[in-house]
Parts: structure tokens; C-alpha cells; sequence
């Protein structure tokens, strides 16, 4: 019992979330290193080669040279047992990379300190926000020229509604980023190049009203720092541990991961400051994760990792208690007993078996097809169900044609399987039948893994045509009579496999005009499952 409290207390789950390019896998990468768990740096991406390695389960990874799902990553660093999330970006950008939002107790924001505030970050910031999870900001490339520090707050507080609250500050930017001042314990930490982090860096640590700080960086730099100091006791939020907790503040730092400058220091703040798992809500209320009976959800399901088989593998977030291999659970939405068999987990991307896991942690176990998004799996004694994992917004739809219509059984099994798993979303025109069906995609990329899987795996051939709609809503009153409601010209009425009404729209400003016109009607970006 010790034992158990002791595991789940030292773990810490997150997901980092970025705009492709702002240093995510180079952040991901140091962190391993302080870890013990890779060697040297720059092993995670790897590029082509060793990311095959990795997830060689689809043709089509291989063929674009990219990860079209989303791993984990576990190792130790300082007493704690550290869980990250990846959120794949670039084009492999998919409901999946939202959905593993759902199974992390924190997230850390990786923005581009040139860049600021950009639209992936934004969009999953939004899932961020709707589960009220702590969010920390690392603002990376300072040793790139970089906007100024205070218009870079500004930006995250007026573009993403949080306030910030910098623990850190950097010195100048670029070739001239002369270090970070650390608030708290009120010492500079200068800059040395490490050669993309292969050499350690000296850093030097100075007091601030010291001498040899002066030396070191100059007066006027010293004298711009003394003023921003004061500039910022003055304005910026104070550090509120609670706020922090509740998602409403964000503690922000200043680095350089290239250089794998204030990459440690971010690293040992932010497990101080982040929890252990947290209690995750269910139909019986809240799930203690010290609680001795074993809990988990299905977060993502993952399909034909062995290319000879149909074989799924679905990967579960733990919620309370502890895994052991080959135990038996009950699975709550399939109403039956059932052993975990091959459960695996990434361990800095080798894929092993594990023998027991805890709460926190994430498992990925063999799926015969019997698992769905958002499933509980528990050995309590009073079932329960945790809470559904929202549907996401697809941004890009299309109507698909079946090529070959005798193939029509093929076709929506086909079709209706893969959306089973989370990597499309399926609807039909509001007012006929199977006929005409239309999909949804948060990444582009999925429309071709789907043409891609139905021919290779179901022997079907289709033809997808796009249609401009870029906005999706649900309709939260169920009362609504659709046939009279009063929406935009680009407005198109679909329904969900369950009968569900929703709207599209091609313009954004059609939603808020829509809602104008209809007064009663409430709109959501997210559907329930
Ligand atoms: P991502 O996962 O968020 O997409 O970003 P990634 O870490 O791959 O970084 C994107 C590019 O930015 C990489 O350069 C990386 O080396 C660079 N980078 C990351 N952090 C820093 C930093 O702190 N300072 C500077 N100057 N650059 C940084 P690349 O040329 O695209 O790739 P590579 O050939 O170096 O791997």
C-alpha cells in the first residue's frame, strides 16, 4: 500500500504542446538526456530512419516519412517517474493529437520566442482550457533574435485569455542573449554556447547587485534588466500556486533548447510545481488514482500496428491503482470480464511489455476490436464509468463515392471501423440515408489514410471530393426544430451515425450570425460521445 502511494505520488503526466517547428522534439529530447534515457541528444526525431523504427506500421508513414500517431515517452529524472505525451504536429495533426490531451494532468507550451502565439498552439490550448489542467510556458530560441519579452506576454494573455506570471528573464536575445535572471532567488544565469548541446555549458551563476555581473554583461545590459525587473514587480501577476493549479495562470520561462540553455532549471521548477496524477471524474464521481483498485480509459486506439493482421492496439491512460500483466478487468461499455493481454509501453521509443504500471502511466494493450474511445476498464467492485472524451471539430470535410458500389458491405464496415477509432469522423446528409457520406478530418492527412486503409485493407475503392466547409458545430438543445432554423447561405445541415443534428459553415462570422438569427440555439465546438 506504501509501495502503491509511493509510485503514483512520484508520477507526473503531461502532454507539450506547440506549433510545429518551435522546439517541441528538441525540448523532448534534453529532457531524455537529463533523464539518462538517451545519450546523446537528437535521437528522438532521428528524422527518417530511426523514427521507422519506431512506428513501422503503415505504409503511408513510411511512404511521407512521418508519424501518424502519437507516442509516449517514460523516464526517471530526480525521484520522479515522468510521462510525456506526444502531440504530433506538421501535417500528421489529427484528432488523436487533441485526444491525447484527455489522459495528461498538465501541459507545457512550447512557444517560438520569434514567433509568438501560433495556430496549432492555439487550438490545443483550447482543449487545454476546457479540462482546467495546469499549462506552463517555456518560451524557447532565445538565442535567436526574439520579440520583445513583455509584448511576447501580452500576446499570450490577450491571444489565449491566461494570465502569466514569468519565473524567469531573459537578457537580450540572439547574439546578444546574455542569460536568464531568476526571480526567485533573484541570480543571473549567463549564457554559454553549448554547441547545439553537445558540449556541457558553463553557466555561471551572479548575483544581481554583484561586481562581476557588471563585468559579465555589461552596464547596459545590467541597467535595461534593472529596469525590466521593476517594470515587472510592478505589473506582471503574482505567482499564485492555485491559480497555477486551476489552469488560470501561467508560470512562464525563458530558454534556449538548441542550446540546452535553462532547459534543466524549467525541467526541475515544473515538477515541483505540477501534480501527481489528479482524480479523474466518472458516473460515481470522483476516481481517487491512490484508490487500490485498478482504473483506466481508452484514449486512442491504433490500428494494424502488424501489417499481416487486422490487429488494433489500444492505449489506455491509468487512473488509479496499479496494472499487472495479464490481469483481469472488467470492461465497463462491453459488460464483461476480460484479461490485458501484451500490454506495452515507450520507453524513449522502444517498444516493451511491460509487468505493472500505475496510475499516471499509459499502457497500450492488444484490441481485438472490442474497445472504443472513451472506455472505462476497472477491477473495482462498484462499477463505474469515467467521462466521455469530447469529439473534436474536424476542419476539413469531404464527400466520399464509392467506387465499386457492389462492394457496399465492405464499404461501411470499412468505413464505420476506422471512424471506431478516432481518425475520421462520419456523417450523413441531414435528410436521406447511408448513401451520401460525408467525413470529417482535423488533419488533411487522414482523408489519405483513409483512401489508403480502405483499399488495402478492405478492398475498397473511393473517390473523395472536397467541400469548402471549414467549421463544424454541434447542437446542444435537442428540442430544436431544425427544419425552421434560420441559418447563413454557406450553412449545410448533416447529422452524426446516431441521428445527432449539426451544422457547417464556411465562413466563421455564419456561426455568430446564425446564433444571432436564432435565439435559443447553442452552439458547441466540442460534440459528446
Ligand atoms: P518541433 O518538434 O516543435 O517541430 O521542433 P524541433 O524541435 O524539431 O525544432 C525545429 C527547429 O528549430 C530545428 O531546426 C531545431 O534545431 C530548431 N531549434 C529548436 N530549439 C531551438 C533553440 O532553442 N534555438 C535555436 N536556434 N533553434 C532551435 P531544423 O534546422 O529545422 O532541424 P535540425 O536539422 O536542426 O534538426
Amino acid at each position: 500500500m506504501a509501495d502503491l502511494h509511493k509510485e503514483i505520488e512520484k508520477r507526473r503526466t503531461f502532454a507539450i504542446i506547440s506549433h510545429p517547428d518551435a522546439g517541441k522534439t528538441t525540448l523532448t529530447e534534453k529532457f531524455l538526456l537529463y533523464g539518462g534515457a538517451i545519450n546523446l541528444a537528437g535521437s528522438v526525431k532521428g528524422k527518417a530512419t530511426a523514427r521507422h523504427a519506431v512506428s513501422d506500421w503503415m505504409e503511408i508513414e513510411k511512404q511521407r516519412g512521418i508519424s501518424v500517431t502519437s507516442s509516449v515517452l517514460q523516464f526517471e529524472y530526480d525521484g520522479f517517474c515522468i510521462n510525456i505525451l506526444d502531440t504530433p504536429g506538421h501535417q500528421d495533426f489529427s484528432e488523436d493529437t487533441y485526444r491525447t490531451l484527455m489522459a495528461a494532468d498538465s501541459a507545457v507550451m512550447v512557444i517560438d520566442g520569434s514567433k509568438g502565439v501560433e495556430a496549432q498552439t492555439r487550438k490545443l490550448f483550447k482543449v487545454c482550457v476546457m479540462r482546467h489542467i495546469p499549462i506552463f510556458t517555456f518560451i524557447n530560441k532565445m538565442d535567436r533574435d526574439s520579440n520583445d519579452p513583455f509584448d511576447l506576454l501580452d500576446e499570450i494573455e490577450k491571444e489565449l485569455g491566461i494570465a502569466t506570471c514569468p519565473i524567469n528573464w531573459p537578457i537580450g536575445s540572439g547574439k546578444n542573449f546574455k542569460g536568464v535572471y531568476d526571480r526567485n532567488t533573484k541570480k543571473v544565469m549567463t549564457f554559454s554556447d553549448t554547441l547545439k548541446g553537445t558540449k556541457e555549458g558553463e553557466e555561471k551563476e551572479f548575483a544581481l547587485d554583484s561586481e562581476e555581473l557588471l563585468t559579465e554583461i555589461g552596464e547596459d545590459y545590467k541597467e535595461q534588466l534593472e529596469e525590466e525587473i521593476e517594470l515587472l514587480d510592478g505589473a506582471s501577476a503574482e505567482f499564485d500556486m492555485d491559480l497555477v493549479s486551476k489552469g488560470q495562470l501561467s508560470p512562464v520561462f525563458f530558454g534556449s533548447a538548441l542550446t540546452n540553455f535553462g532547459v534543466e532549471t524549467f525541467l526541475q521548477h515544473f515538477l515541483q510545481m505540477t501534480t501527481s496524477p489528479l482524480p479523474r471524474v466518472s458516473d460515481k464521481g470522483e476516481i481517487d488514482p491512490f484508490s487500490e483498485d485498478f482504473s483506466a480509459f481508452v484514449f486512442k486506439i491504433q490500428a494494424n500496428m502488424n501489417k499481416a493482421h487486422r490487429d488494433r492496439i489500444a492505449f489506455m491512460r491509468i487512473c488509479s491503482g496499479q496494472f499487472k500483466a495479464g490481469m483481469e478487468v472488467f470492461h465497463v461499455q462491453g459488460n464483461k470480464q476480460l484479461k490485458l493481454s501484451q500490454p506495452q509501453q515507450l520507453m524513449a521509443q522502444e517498444r516493451k511489455i511491460v509487468e505493472e504500471a500505475y496510475a499516471g502511466d499509459i499502457i497500450g494493450v492488444f484490441d481485438p476490436g472490442i474497445f472504443s474511445i472513451g472506455d472505462t476498464l476497472t477491477t473495482a467492485k462498484e462499477k463505474f464509468a469515467f467521462e466521455g472524451i469530447p469529439t473534436f471539430a474536424p476542419e476539413h470535410f469531404a464527400r466520399v463515392r464509392q467506387l465499386d458500389t457492389m462492394k457496399r458491405k465492405q464499404f461501411v464496415k470499412g468505413i464505420s471501423q476506422i471512424a471506431q477509432e478516432g481518425a475520421i469522423q462520419i456523417f450523413q446528409e441531414y435528410n436521406t440515408g447511408m448513401e451520401e457520406i460525408i467525413v470529417g478530418v482535423v488533419g488533411v492527412l487522414q482523408f489519405d489514410v483513409l483512401k489508403f486503409r480502405l483499399e488495402n485493407e478492405y478492398n475498397v475503392e473511393i473517390r473523395l471530393e472536397n467541400l469548402p466547409y471549414e467549421h463544424i458545430r454541434w447542437i446542444e438543445n435537442k428540442d430544436i426544430d431544425l427544419d425552421h432554423l434560420s441559418g447563413t447561405s454557406d450553412m449545410k445541415k448533416i447529422k452524426d451515425l446516431k441521428g445527432n443534428p449539426l451544422l457547417l459553415f464556411v465562413n466563421a462570422w455564419s456561426v455568430g450570425m446564425t446564433l444571432d438569427r436564432n435565439e435559443g440555439l447553442v452552439l458547441s465546438e466540442f460534440g459528446t460521445n
